[in-house]
């Protein structure tokens, strides 16, 4: 952390995202069930998001569970949702650290409870000023930009909108994470280098920053890491 203060405050990351991969890994190789590797990146994204928080990041946005991820066994499917029902359901937490809580995704075909959950959550933690927590979960980027090219659609369809009004701000607010500033980068750990619908119209600009750590194991100081990485980093935006 000492390290992150001569990082000047204009340069400070506002906006970080990650995708929390290598929990298979981590409990396989401990000879343990794959649910017990998102148990421990539970853990992991608590403890990340506290100390984001602790150094003044304003909004994070995690990868939970992909539109693909109804693929895996049935039991992990279940874990996945468990994990996300106890976040959701921890109410005093968002209180305490006066965050606000968003679920990027399409949560209509979550169980009720879970989607009751949710609502209830984001609901009650809407006027927080704190740090914002993006959750993906039943979330694909193609997904989302085919849902908001159907609702620009409609729009223009019923004459609220014309044509001209369609730029990248509009387009970008009607996206999950409508008001809020692309990440600066991107972690992904475990070793995989790609983004896997995660975010891609947001990630236009971003840094992507990947390290062989399994999320588990990742920690602050990895944090840290990334963000000097991120800060050394010469981001042009396309000038020269
Ligand atoms: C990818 O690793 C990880 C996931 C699909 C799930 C990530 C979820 C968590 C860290 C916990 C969720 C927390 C909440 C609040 C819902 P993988 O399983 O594909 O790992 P592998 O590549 O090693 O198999």
């Amino acid at each position: 952390m000492d390290i992150l203060e001569q990082i000047p405050k204009e340069a400070f990351p506002k906006h970080i995202a990650i995708i929390m991969d290598g929990n298979g890994r981590w409990a396989k190789k401990r000879g343990l069930p794959r649910k017990y590797g998102h148990k421990e990146g539970a853990k992991t994204l608590n403890k990340i998001i506290e100390y984001a928080d602790k150094i003044g990041i304003k909004h994070i946005t995690v990868y939970a569970f992909s539109t693909e991820n109804w693929k895996r066994p049935q039991s992990e499917v279940d874990a996945l949702m468990d994990l996300l029902k106890k976040y959701v359901d921890n109410i005093e937490k968002f209180a305490d650290m006066n965050a606000k809580l968003n679920i990027l995704g399409d949560i209509a075909v979550l169980d009720e409870d879970l989607q009751k959950s949710i609502i209830n959550i984001e609901e009650k933690s809407k006027n927080n000023t704190g740090i914002v927590i993006n959750i993906a979960f039943n979330y694909g980027s193609r997904d989302e930009i085919i849902r908001a090219t159907k609702k620009i659609a409609v729009l223009y369809k019923n004459d609220e909108i014309d044509l001209r009004d369609i730029d990248e701000k509009f387009f970008s607010d009607n996206l999950y994470t409508c008001g809020q500033p692309d990440p600066d980068f991107i972690i992904r750990p475990s070793g995989e280098q790609r983004l896997s619908n995660f975010l891609m119209w947001q990630a236009s600009y971003s840094e992507l920053i990947f390290t062989n750590k399994l999320w588990p194991d990742f920690t602050e100081k990895d944090l840290d890491n990334a963000i000097l990485e991120y800060v050394n980093r010469d981001r042009r935006f396309g000038a020269i």
